[in-house]
């Protein structure tokens, strides 16, 4: 039974103020929760509540937040079972009150959320995985890992957030990432040679310097070449457009080289690049309003290439539905910040799944050290991670853990990789 929560400020991957949460049962036994920050947040998603005092932190501090788990949360829940995970969720969504979470703030909920599903675990002296799956969780995620980052997460080096590889052709969980490690190092020198690498960007993919948003393509496909693996074969491009940074309402905009779209005009060309390079996946290629391109874009690509909505679902269960009645995906990015309890994202990943659609359990831009979502990959047997570059700790920190859950798996761990897209695609 839960006899005390607590919480405080610690810092993300960016340096950013993000806050802890400990919960403290009667026996003695504790867990904690580590909430995660994105940069190119949805319109949807549930509310971050910071303090926004732009003397302290530049307005990012939580206290507020942290003060609602230590008083209005902690008193809600002191005194029950920690098992009880979808009755405390529930409990503190209705303390809150609000569709989106804005009372106590989606942080301190989730916070306390994740907190009590690794004390849960703790408890019974068993995996994260183990515990939320219970016990079914068998499926090593296939990696989407970021080569070459942009957007919102570099300053708009490129108008396309995510250039990524996901090692199709694979046999095991280890080749994954031993195909990765050689494609991200290859891409970084064929970069530094041309005098177009700045450095690292937010998610530890390399930070670009080129004029036009197809110039990576030809980095990428130079970089398979030179780590001696086939495009399209061995390895696919995946894209994260996060189109809604680009609409304004009317037009999807390119800062880079001064292109403007209609968003009839933006639908041939994310139709054209998926007919031109070896793209496997591609995240938000539109608005997250745009209805009309997305169904468009499903009715010509769907089956060929993985349709992920991000901003479009917020892993928000209405939302899903909405977009599972009216075909506008085949996939959905799941995080757990966006709809800010854990109960509701294994929902989400639930009814993905039952529709035969495929969810991509992800990170966010602002990271902690903290690998919860490699154990909620493979205990939901989502088949997929993204979790941005190969490198950095924050990043690294979950594709290790996946070799740790293998191998305490032992016999039950199961890896299919690319067979996954069978689901999906025709
Ligand atoms: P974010 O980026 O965490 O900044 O939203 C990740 C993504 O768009 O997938
Ligand atoms: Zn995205």
């Amino acid at each position: 039974k839960i006899k005390e929560i607590d919480a405080y400020q610690i810092y993300d991957s960016r340096g950013f103020p993000t806050l802890e949460v400990e919960v403290i049962l009667e026996n003695g036994i504790k867990g904690y929760g580590l909430v995660p920050s994105g940069a190119s947040t949805g319109q949807f998603e549930a509310l971050e509540l910071r303090d926004g005092d732009k003397e302290v932190f530049r307005g990012k501090s939580v206290f507020k937040a942290i003060e609602n788990v230590k008083t209005l949360i902690a008193e809600a829940l002191k005194g029950v079972s920690v098992f009880e995970q979808e009755q405390i969720d529930k409990t503190m969504i209705e303390l809150d009150g609000t569709t989106n979470k804005s009372n106590l703030g989606a942080n301190a909920i989730l916070g306390v959320s994740m907190a009590v599903a690794n004390t849960a675990a703790n408890v019974k002296g068993v995996p994260l995985y183990e515990y939320l799956g219970n016990g079914e969780g068998h499926l090593i995620p296939l990696n989407e890992i970021q080569i070459l980052g942009g957007g919102a997460h570099a300053a708009w080096a490129t108008d396309i957030q995510d250039y990524l590889v996901i090692a199709t052709g694979a046999k095991t969980y280890e080749e994954t990432l031993e195909m990765t490690h050689n494609i991200y190092h290859a891409a970084g020198e064929v970069m530094k040679a041309r005098g177009k690498c700045v450095g690292i960007a937010d998610e530890g993919g390399w930070w670009p310097d080129y004029e036009t948003n197809e110039e990576p393509f030809d980095v990428f496909l130079e970089a398979v070449e030179k780590a001696g693996y086939i495009a399209g074969k061995d390895v696919a491009i995946s894209l994260d457009i996060a189109a809604s940074d680009l609409f304004d309402g009317e037009k999807y905009r390119f800062r880079l080289d001064n292109k403007e779209f209609t968003p009839d005009e933006f639908c041939d060309l994310m139709i054209a690049w998926c007919e031109k390079y070896p793209i496997i996946s591609i995240e938000d290629p539109f608005a997250d309003t745009d209805f009309k391109s997305w169904k468009r874009f499903m009715e010509v690509c769907g089956n060929k290439v993985q349709v992920i909505g991000d901003d479009l679902f917020t892993t928000n269960i209405e939302r899903i539905k909405e977009g599972i009645a009216n075909e506008l995906a085949n996939s959905v990015l799941i995080k757990l910040n966006q709809i800010g309890s854990v109960t509701e994202t294994i929902q989400a990943i639930k009814l993905t799944q039952s529709a035969g659609w495929l969810p991509v359990v992800s990170a966010r831009s602002g990271e902690t050290e903290d690998a919860f979502i490699s154990h909620l990959a493979v205990a939901t047997n989502a088949g997929q991670l993204k979790v941005g570059s190969f490198a950095r700790s924050e990043r690294m920190v979950k594709w290790n853990e996946n070799i740790r859950i293998q191998r305490s798996l032992g016999d039950k761990a199961t890896f299919i990789g690319g067979k996954i897209y069978d689901i999906i695609l025709e």
